[in-house]
């Protein structure tokens, strides 16, 4: 055994060591040992519109259960396109610009590969969702962070600005914005376009929190001008409709840029989920009521959650968008006794409150930017967050 554990070692690829399990499963773990309240992991605890899953449960019962085309099912991209068009006036053909992936994170994974080499470089906005780096990583490209400080989280255009090499690829987007809550501005989106107009550079726009945005309607930066023709969209059935076991996702982008990610695509899964693609195109049918209702709902929770952790004595961090929220624990942490570092902090909450959460020090490569932070996610049952209150407002 210590033989193959010496012989995989030096198998592994060394670009992706520090990937190891993340702090998500070890933090469920933890919650599931401790009977704690997870509210770590970013899944809602109600599954999303029963008319959605019935035809998700006829399709498993009597197909399509066969391999779907490789972009998708046509009438999921016609309906992605519909989508597209309806909330943003942004015209795309469902045959030549639309990609069905396996989730926003293949959808993230094949542009990456599809468009990055060694030696390349991609800038990003730090703090990130944990499989941008990786996925940098593993296409054999580097990650150039530019920091959003807490707790504005606001652009800084000249370190944007800054972080431009000549190896500048791509700049990967995510409005909203995980883990921070932020909604980029129309005038951040306007800056950061000019750089990427400026530079040449293709946008990966990760916008899978695009109906839960609590500060006014959502912005692609594919509808700014001269953006639609170097952006690649990216939205998840798994959050828009509360399945995210789906792993449903899909591309919007010109042609030649959504036959990059295709080619990448083809050999990373080929397609995906036969059956839940005609439930997807019949969610993205949905009045605009659903959509409204689910942001109306999430904002009632962030409302809800932000003014129990303040009253439990966070430094809650304002949210835009996601359902997801931080707080600040140096305060908390010193009427407490527990550790001031994030990941410190949430190991020992599970013991001294029975509550998970996640630290934000995870989603930065410059580790101490988010050593003061933890993240909350709020897409769960009032009573669970109530609960998780009640605990945090009763920590000796
Ligand atoms: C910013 C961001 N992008 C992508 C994803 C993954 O989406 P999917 O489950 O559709 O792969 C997540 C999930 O948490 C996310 O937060």
């Amino acid at each position: 055994m210590a033989d193959l554990a010496r012989m995989v070692e030096a198998l592994r690829n060394p670009r992706l060591q520090g990937f190891g399990t993340t702090i998500f499963a070890e933090m469920s773990a933890l919650a599931l040992r401790t009977e704690s309240i997870n509210l770590g992991q970013g899944f809602p605890d109600t599954d999303g519109p029963v008319e959605i899953a019935d035809i998700a449960a006829e399709c498993v019962r009597n197909g399509p259960n066969q391999y779907p085309p490789l972009p998708g099912q046509p009438d999921l991209r016609a309906a992605v396109a519909e989508h597209q068009q309806r909330f943003y006036g942004l015209s795309y053909d469902p045959d030549t610009e639309v990609l069905v992936t396996a989730g926003a994170t293949e959808a993230i994974a094949a542009s990456i590969i599809a468009l990055c080499d060694h030696g390349d470089e991609v800038i990003v906005f730090e703090p990130t969702y944990d499989s941008y780096a990786a996925t940098i990583a593993m296409a054999g490209a580097t990650l150039v962070p530019v920091i959003l400080e807490a707790p504005a989280y606001e652009l800084d255009v000249d370190a944007l600005r800054g972080a431009v090499t000549p190896n500048s690829r791509l700049l990967l987007l995510n409005t909203p914005h995980n883990p921070t809550g932020k909604v980029f501005s129309e005038e951040e989106l306007r800056a950061i376009a000019a750089v990427a107009i400026e530079y040449d550079l293709v946008v990966v726009s990760d916008e899978v929190y695009e109906h839960m945005t609590f500060t006014g309607p959502h912005l692609p930066i594919a509808s700014l001008p001269e953006m639609r023709e170097r952006t690649i969209t990216i939205g998840s059935a798994g959050k828009t409709f509360s399945f995210t076991g789906w792993k449903v996702g899909w591309i919007t982008a010109p042609s030649e840029l959504r036959a990059a990610a295709m080619t990448a695509k083809q050999f990373l899964t080929f397609v995906n989920a036969a059956p839940l693609q005609p439930a997807v195109a019949m969610g993205l049918r949905l009045p605009d009521a659903y959509f409204a209702g689910l942001r109306n709902e999430l904002l009632a929770k962030r409302d809800r959650l932000s003014a129990g952790l303040l009253a439990a004595g966070f430094d809650v961090v304002p949210t835009q968008g996601t359902y997801f929220l931080s707080a600040n624990i140096t305060s908390f942490a010193a009427a407490h006794n527990l550790p001031a570092t994030s990941i410190e902090f949430c190991l020992a909450l599970p013991e001294a409150a029975g509550v998970v959460a996640v630290p934000s020090e995870v989603f930065y490569q410059t580790k101490e930017a988010g050593r003061s932070l933890i993240r909350f996610a709020f897409c769960k049952k009032d009573d669970v967050l109530d609960a998780a209150i009640e605990r945090l407002s009763n920590v000796n």
